[in-house]
């Protein structure tokens, strides 16, 4: 993103922290960053804090005159390449939605001519509300980019969606922002060199999460698996262009833009999804399977009758499956998560499944669910470690290794 400039607006709402993440973020990857707080985003985090991070002037008041001699709003909203929203509070977004301009968030954001990303958060309720829905289809309508939030458990002690999405996730919905083609004639065929879609008419097939395999109605064999690996490659493979089939398992994950989901529960089931979405250029499997499944009992077990006796079956290997299929994309990635000698059972487990890479990780030393992976790509040219880093990092750096194999 080096040189990218961003206007980040800051709405009021206990999310208001991660914008600080948010500034630190983009500053690493090279962007420019100047911050408007609203007042009420001037509550939860400071001018101070937002300069020091930005590496430069905040901006709070629109009626700040010395401002408006030195730099009036319309310029201030024409200045970077995307304005983005973080929070974009339910208030922020009845306004932005009504043409309200009665502060200087909002006037710039009625002033811009430059794409805008709105990144919600509010309370469950305030989102499922049908006036935030009918703002947010208005907001589409109009092209601003809104973000779905996270669904999860919420400052204010109720659950479901509305959190603010991680800082991470926003950074690569701004990348994929930032890199719409702004000259009319990018993405004609003569100018199709541009590197950052580097994967387009490629079909990539992902598999993410863990699968459940039934016991009875109520109760599941699973594996250890948050997803997040598998949705961060689907969405970096998204942003180069690839058209992406995701297959997930049970996890609840905001579906990455650009990306076809298809949700399934069972090992079968994830099998039969990945063969209906063949052909594809390329599958790469993050996906933790069951390797087992047993024969589920019609009604709930009652603990009563003692230890369930289960009839133990060996599920389909979709990854070495794809392996032998006449079907077989012409690149196949597997993904091993190892408690002991990582790299020695994946290199066997690349052998075996007739894979062409494989990503190890050691999950004796890295935490699941994490947001950061330590992994090696174990190739048949031989093995590489790549240093800690960020599960969507891992996911960016897999793309341009995928993008240069198929080039
Ligand atoms: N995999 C798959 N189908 C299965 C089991 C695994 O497609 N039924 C894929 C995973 O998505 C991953 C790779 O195979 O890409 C390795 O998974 P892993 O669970 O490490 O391999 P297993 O064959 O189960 O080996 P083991 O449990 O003995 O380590």
């Amino acid at each position: 993103m080096n040189g990218k400039r961003a206007l980040l607006i800051i709405g009021g709402g206990i999310a208001a922290y991660k914008a600080c993440e948010l500034v630190r973020l983009l500053k690493k990857e090279g962007a420019s960053v100047r911050c408007v707080l609203t007042a009420a985003g001037h509550r939860f985090v400071t001018p101070m804090t937002l300069a020091a991070l930005s590496e430069d002037k905040v901006y709070t008041d629109l009626f700040d005159l010395k401002d408006e001699a030195e730099m009036g709003h319309i310029q201030l909203s024409r200045q970077a390449d995307l304005v983005v929203v973080a929070p974009a509070t339910a208030d922020l977004m009845a306004k932005m939605a009504q043409g309200i301009a009665d502060d200087l968030a909002t006037t710039l954001l009625l002033a811009t001519d430059k794409p805008v990303l709105a990144v919600p958060a509010m309370n469950v309720r305030m989102w499922l509300h049908a006036a935030t829905r009918r703002n947010v289809a208005t907001l589409r309508h109009d092209g601003v980019t809104v973000l779905e939030p996270d669904e999860g458990p919420m400052a204010c002690g109720e659950f479901g969606p509305g959190r603010l999405p991680e800082p991470e996730a926003i950074l690569e919905a701004i990348r994929r922002a930032l890199m719409q083609p702004a000259n009319p004639l990018a993405g004609q065929p003569d100018f199709a060199e541009d590197a950052t879609q580097r994967l387009e008419n490629r079909h990539i097939i992902v598999t993410a999460g863990p699968t459940h395999e039934p016991i009875d109605p109520v109760r599941v064999i699973a594996n250890r698996s948050s997803g997040k690996q598998g949705f961060a490659i689907a969405g970096a493979l998204a942003a180069a262009g690839a058209r992406v089939t995701l297959v997930a398992g049970p996890v609840s994950l905001v579906t990455p833009a650009g990306v076809t989901r298809i949700d399934v529960e069972t090992a079968r089931e994830m099998a039969a999804a990945v063969d209906a979405a063949l052909p594809a250029d390329v599958a790469i499997l993050v996906a933790a399977v069951a390797d087992w499944r047993v024969d589920a009992a019609p009604a709930k077990l009652k603990k009563e009758k003692g230890p369930p006796e289960l009839n133990w079956h060996k599920n389909p290997d979709i990854l070495a499956g794809l392996g032998q299929s006449p079907q077989r994309p012409r690149l196949l990635i597997g993904f091993a998560a190892e408690t002991e000698k990582a790299i020695e059972h994946a290199t066997s487990k690349r052998e075996r499944k007739g894979c062409d890479w494989i990503v190890a990780n050691d999950v004796s030393v890295d935490k699941m669910g994490g947001e950061e992976n330590r992994v090696h790509l174990i190739t048949d040219k031989g093995t590489e470690s790549w240093e800690r880093m960020t599960k969507h990092e891992i996911a960016r750096k897999l793309t341009g290794k995928i993008a240069d194999a198929l080039a």
